[in-house]
């Protein structure tokens, strides 16, 4: 018999408790946290999809591996582990640890960066970006124009613009452009996939002229699930060749171990060039720590070895992807405006489309998250002005180009149940929509305000 029902393949051996609190105690929280979900305590959460980061429930086999860590400060039994596990999967000879993405990308940001340079990736993250443009390069996004509307479908939404990539490598000069980066999958972009055709035809213009190809891995096992399922040609292959295929086609990568990983803690940097290893481990001994361990604990190392085997698993694979879009078509169905299709980690929310009585600088996505707390604690993020808007000389608001809300769901922690209270919750946000007021910025800090930013509702 074959079952529509997709089952969490896990059976639960430890729990945690979530704290049930009621609508008007939320109220009371959220004015004190000054309408900034960030700023709420975790006891006042119910559902917390802020982020699928470092969030991960691990395995049983996880934790018997964090007994076995071994904590030597070289040639630790738990970093030959680790670092057989990366190169099985990269190919890649060369193996940084970190502590965790952003330190990997500080060391081959820095090392590859500098005013004059160019990097291009679908859509960076911000923490590489902030990375790139700390070193006095710049960071350029060329996702393809399908990208840019969320209610489009298209299966590798997180493609690169391959005829830009060029018409970019003619203008700046192949010499000056630092790396090509394929996010995967393309996490700012809505969590959509990359595939395989693209990867082969970025990797054949970077090697036509001599440019470094990296991969921002963090989602690699998600984007295979795609390819497999998505692209002819790969029916057959396991979820684990089609990610090896893609590294193949790739000069580095760097890795948050915390989300496909399945750790709370981790990263790493994979290079296959010797003198490039060479410079980035100069830099990870003086900022991160010695090359046997990063920034990590044996244990960490030990847990990561461990996780980056069991996200292949299909049974695994499939209840993650399809459990994100059952949430997401639901929301869908029920006439929530949500970005299609549904990405692999998250579910994304059009909040200009939902509230369209609110102009972009009162937030309509601050105003969602707001909403979803008060309702029934869920606690998401905007992605939208709030995160990226900047001001023009007079003051004036430049917004970003959509207003979203992700929903971010953590790995193999909540079950069906949950995810049926936050459908529920969206009946009562589409009743309620055009009731929802706007809101005002009364505090920001000048750099990455949507984290400690403090709000007001409009009157
Ligand atoms: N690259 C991508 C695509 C990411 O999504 C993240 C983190 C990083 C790099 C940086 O890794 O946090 O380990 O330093 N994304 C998290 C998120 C924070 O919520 O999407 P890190």
């Amino acid at each position: 018999m074959k079952h529509k029902t997709i089952i969490e393949p896990f059976k639960i051996k430890s729990v945690e408790p979530i704290y049930v609190t009621t609508e008007k105690q939320r109220i009371e929280y959220l004015k004190k946290a000054h309408n900034n979900p960030f700023l709420l305590q975790s006891d006042q959460v119910i559902i917390d999809f802020l982020t699928d980061s470092g969030t991960s429930a691990m395995s049983a086999e996880q934790w018997a591996g964090i007994m076995r860590g071994d904590e030597s400060y070289a040639g630790s039994k738990s970093w030959e582990r680790m670092e057989n596990a990366v190169k099985n999967l990269t190919g890649m000879g060369y193996i940084l640890p970190t502590h965790q993405g952003r330190a990997a990308e500080r060391i081959i940001y820095g090392h590859l960066g500098g005013k004059g340079k160019t990097f291009i990736s679908n859509t960076h993250f911000d923490t590489t970006r902030a990375n790139i443009e700390f070193s006095g390069a710049e960071a350029i996004d060329i996702a393809i124009d399908e990208s840019n509307d969320p209610a489009l479908i298209h299966p590798f939404k997180g493609n690169i613009n391959t005829e830009r990539l060029e018409k970019l490598i003619q203008e700046k000069g192949p010499k000056n452009i630092g790396a090509v980066i394929l996010t995967v999958t393309n996490n700012s972009g809505g969590g959509q996939p990359v595939s395989m055709k693209n990867t082969r035809e970025v990797s054949a213009i970077c090697k036509k002229h001599g440019i470094l190809l990296l991969l921002d891995c963090c989602r690699v096992a998600e984007n295979a699930y795609f390819i497999k399922h998505r692209e002819e040609g790969f029916e057959n292959k396991t979820y684990e060749e089609i990610a090896q295929e893609m590294f193949s086609l790739t000069d580095g990568a760097a890795m948050s171990s915390k989300k496909d990983a399945l750790v709370n803690m981790g990263g790493f940097l994979a290079l296959r060039d010797k003198a490039m290893a060479e410079a980035c481990t100069m830099l990870l001994i003086i900022t991160e720590g010695f090359s046997t361990y990063g920034g990590l604990s044996g244990r960490d190392m030990e847990a990561l070895a461990i996780g980056l085997k069991e996200v292949f698993d299909p049974a695994y694979l499939e209840y993650r992807i399809k459990s994100t879009a059952y949430l997401g078509e639901h929301l869908h169905k029920m006439g929530v405006p949500v970005m299609m299709p549904i990405g692999g980690h998250a579910v994304y929310i059009d909040a200009k489309k939902l509230y369209s009585h609110l102009p972009v600088d009162q937030y309509p996505g601050q105003a969602l998250a707001c909403e979803l707390y008060k309702k029934a604690g869920i606690r998401t993020v905007e992605i939208g002005s709030v995160m990226f808007g900047k001001y023009d000389e007079t003051g004036k608001l430049i917004p970003a180009p959509m207003e979203l809300v992700r929903l971010a769901i953590p790995r193999r922690v909540y079950t069906q149940s949950h995810i049926e209270y936050v459908i529920e919750t969206f009946d009562e946000i589409l009743k309620e929509k055009n009731h929802v007021k706007g809101y005002k910025i009364t505090k920001e800090p000048k750099f990455l305000r949507h984290f400690t930013a403090h709000f007001e509702e409009m009157k």
